[in-house]
């Protein structure tokens, strides 16, 4: 590990006005995400779609990584340059999801742990040598009557740590993501609750394994009320729970918290980073994005699978990356849109 290279690229990834694109959606996500305008997930169209954003032009003035996945970092482009490459060309940092999916975990009838540790050494050299600078790894946390269990709370935060030792041990910058996910109807007050037991958790695993915190980045759910709650908080409570949570339990020593869309509109994502960017400007760290449905959800529309829409699908994901670009920024207005 060079401490000093880990710390600069995690710095670069959360630049001024800059953040990540999350393009890494597994096998059965993409699926769902390209059904979602009538297109059938195959080899070609997967690519035709992440060729779309990679190629958009002016995306390193927004965007200053891109997560792919395991297929996505093989791929060619039209013209036979790899997507990696592209990317590279235009000041992208590539990344790469590096876990296996959240599965059942033993002993509980609905909570899950990640899987993806064994063998993860060497696909990490593999994915330094195809060129990536930076990896993922995703935990997810439920709320729902009794639950998060502690256990899923403590296992999941092990494995993270774990995971992230490796990745900072062979060169790449490990984005850790202990997502609370927003299904359910409770209210904001519980979201603050198991946010900060599980950031607690995650930073004493990450503490206990030796992770240096300087070359991380953390990937959270906002603080917010549940997707179903009869009453849903706006962005000043959103981002007012969401500062003094992070406040409490994420070290000052943390370069940047890229959060993640989690199924808000894009209006809410953008509204609630802006909120939360316009409460923190004496925060220790950046605060800025590491969207997938955030960025992908209106061009994806556009395009509709047919390459007429090319250019009009990437305006319209230029235009998402410039208004959340502006909401990291705490510089966000509605008549930007
Ligand atoms: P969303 O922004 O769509 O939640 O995706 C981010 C991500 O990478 C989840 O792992």
């Amino acid at each position: 590990m060079n401490a000093s290279e880990l710390e600069a690229t995690a710095r670069d990834l959360v630049a001024e006005r800059k953040g990540i694109l999350a393009a890494d959606e597994s096998s059965g996500t993409i699926q769902k995400r390209l059904a979602s305008i009538g297109v059938e997930s195959t080899e070609h169209s997967r690519r035709a779609w992440r060729q779309l954003l990679f190629t958009t032009p002016g995306i390193d003035e927004y965007i200053s990584g891109v997560i792919l996945f395991d297929e996505t970092i093989r791929q060619h482009a039209n013209d036979g340059r790899r997507l990696v490459d592209i990317l590279t060309a235009n000041g992208v940092l590539p990344g790469i999801k590096v876990d296996k999916g959240a599965k059942p975990l033993v002993g509980s009838s609905s909570e899950k742990v990640t899987e993806g540790l064994d063998g993860l050494r060497a696909r990490l050299a593999e994915y330094c040598d195809l060129g990536a600078r930076f990896t993922k790894w995703r935990a997810v946390i439920a709320i729902g009557p009794g639950l998060p269990s502690s256990h899923a709370i403590a296992v999941n935060a092990d494995v993270l740590a774990r995971y992230a030792a490796l990745s900072q041990e062979a060169g790449l910058v490990p984005i850790v993501e202990p997502e609370v996910l927003m299904d359910g109807s409770h209210d904001i007050h519980r979201c603050l609750e198991v946010t900060s037991a599980t950031l607690r958790r995650v930073f004493q695993s990450l503490a206990e394994q030796g992770v240096h915190l300087e070359g991380i980045l953390l990937k959270p759910n906002m603080v917010l009320s549940g997707k179903d709650a009869p009453t849903r908080e706006g962005p000043e409570a959103v981002a007012a729970a969401t500062v003094r949570c992070f406040r409490r339990a994420v070290p000052a020593a943390v370069p940047g918290i890229v959060f993640l869309s989690g199924g808000q509109t894009d209006a809410e994502a953008t509204e609630n980073l802006d909120a939360i960017n316009r409460l923190s400007a004496d925060q220790p760290w950046e605060l800025s994005f590491s969207y997938g449905r955030g960025l992908q959800a209106t061009p994806l529309k556009v395009w509709g699978g047919d390459a007429a829409n090319v250019p009009a699908a990437q305006a319209a994901f230029q235009e998402r990356a410039r208004l959340t670009s502006a909401a990291r920024m705490g510089a966000y207005e509605p008549a930007m849109a």
